[in-house]
């Protein structure tokens, strides 16, 4: 059952890249784990938008997809409540992306900073296209198909939300007018009733004369709350309530959650583009020999040098696994020069160790399992076929394009 209100509806995509790593794991996954319980949650992996920089080689893509989705599930996202599916096999998609690539300025798109930086990498040697230059349209195709209200990403994304926001506001105002607006918004108040026909134009009262907006949360939960209604009339009064047209696509929100800094092995951000990385598929092994050999503060040549763990991407790792008293012990025996540097190493190879094991376990099973991978995948994309047709067919409608 898919609930009529934007706001329970979480939405986020990952590119394929292949096997993901803590950086992933803390800065995305569990945040998606922890809304998946509380929202209905859509995650998919985002082949197309990787296919806008890696279209060289896209071979590759097929494999990084069946290696993301192993590592979601085997990390705890659960395909019961969550809905998992692969943006390519949705071309609503590649439909929505080109009807709202009509109404987004090139402006718009030319400033978005992660075009520009790219444009002045020269690609890294895969020159800028069109495609990559309608990166965010598509981002927002995949948002507002299925009308999410909130949308979890890290910072480097939110001007994309931004753009997204932009655009549905942009096709609202073009296409959400109806030429009987004031009438059709009358009918649909009184499909409300009575009682709760004034109550809602009370708070359209409180809100567009008095700026109240508690008043537009209210009104919106109360229109949430109708399922008798139709979802064009829905639309209707969700516009009306802050005096504009029918809202048709509504504006998301960025779910910025506070996420720890994972150093990579050399100090620097985690990413498999550095090399840098602990995966969720390393074993205790490899894992000890990658903490061993990483980067410590360079001040700590010898045991009697004392360090700072401001300067030291282990210190990093310890905030995350360590309780207080450990990281006393830690930040104490550096500057006061009492520990080595691999003793300090220890309690983090240790913790990394028992977190990621049952993970790599799980995805060793998981990836002998095809078949199963597969229904899920199968399942998710199916009901997200149905999502994105119900938004396609308002979509077309507003802009008269129903016909045939
Ligand atoms: N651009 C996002 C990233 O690189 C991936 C992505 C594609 C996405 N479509 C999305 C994220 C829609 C959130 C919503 O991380
Ligand atoms: Fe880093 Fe610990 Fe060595 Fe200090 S003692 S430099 S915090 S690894």
């Amino acid at each position: 059952m898919i609930s009529q209100d934007s706001r329970s509806r979480v939405l986020s995509g990952m590119r394929p890249t292949g096997r993901l790593h803590l950086g992933h794991y803390y800065g995305v996954l569990r945040n998606w784990i922890e809304l998946q319980n509380e929202y209905e949650c859509w995650f998919f992996v985002a082949d197309w938008h990787a296919l806008t920089t890696m279209y060289r080689h896209p071979w590759s893509v097929e494999s990084n997809i069946f290696d993301t989705v192993v590592d979601w599930l085997a990390s705890g996202i659960n395909p019961t409540v969550a809905n998992i599916f692969v943006q390519s096999k949705v071309p609503e998609h590649a439909e929505l992306n080109l009807l709202l690539g009509m109404i987004t300025p090139l402006g718009w798109l030319e400033r978005v900073p992660s075009y520009k930086d790219y444009v002045a990498r020269q690609g890294e040697g895969n020159p800028p296209n069109f495609g990559f230059l309608g990166y965010p349209v598509l981002q927002s195709a995949d948002i507002l198909l299925y009308q999410a209200g909130r949308v979890p990403v890290g910072a480097d994304q939110v001007a994309h939300i931004e753009i997204t926001r932009e655009i549905a506001r942009h096709f609202n105002f073009l296409y959400g007018k109806e030429e009987n607006f004031q009438q059709a918004a009358e009918g649909a108040i009184r499909q409300l009733g009575r009682k709760l026909g004034a109550l809602y134009r009370s708070f359209v009262v409180a809100y567009q004369e008095k700026g109240d907006a508690g008043a537009l949360e209210k009104g919106r939960a109360l229109l949430a709350e109708h399922p008798s209604l139709s979802i064009a009339d829905r639309d209707r009064l969700s516009g009306y309530l802050t005096g504009g047209g029918r809202m048709i696509l509504p504006e998301p929100e960025a779910l910025l959650t506070d996420t720890p800094k994972v150093p990579g092995l050399d100090g620097e951000k985690m990413s498999k583009s550095y090399g840098n990385t602990i995966t969720l598929r390393d074993d205790n092994d490899e894992i000890a020999t990658k903490i061993r050999t990483m980067k410590t503060d360079p001040a700590r040549i010898r045991l009697k040098d004392p360090g700072n763990p401001d300067k030291c991407p282990v210190a990093d790792l310890h905030r995350i696994y360590s309780d207080e008293a450990t990281q006393r012990w830690m930040t104490e025996g550096c500057t006061q020069a009492r520990i080595g540097c691999l003793d300090c190493k220890k309690p983090v190879i240790d913790a990394v160790q028992s977190e990621i094991r049952p993970v790599r376990e799980e995805a060793l099973r998981l990836e002998n399992n095809r078949d199963y991978i597969g229904e899920v995948v199968g399942k998710g994309i199916e009901k997200a076929r149905e999502a994105a047709n119900r938004t396609l067919i308002e979509v077309r409608d507003a802009m008269g394009m129903s016909y045939y």
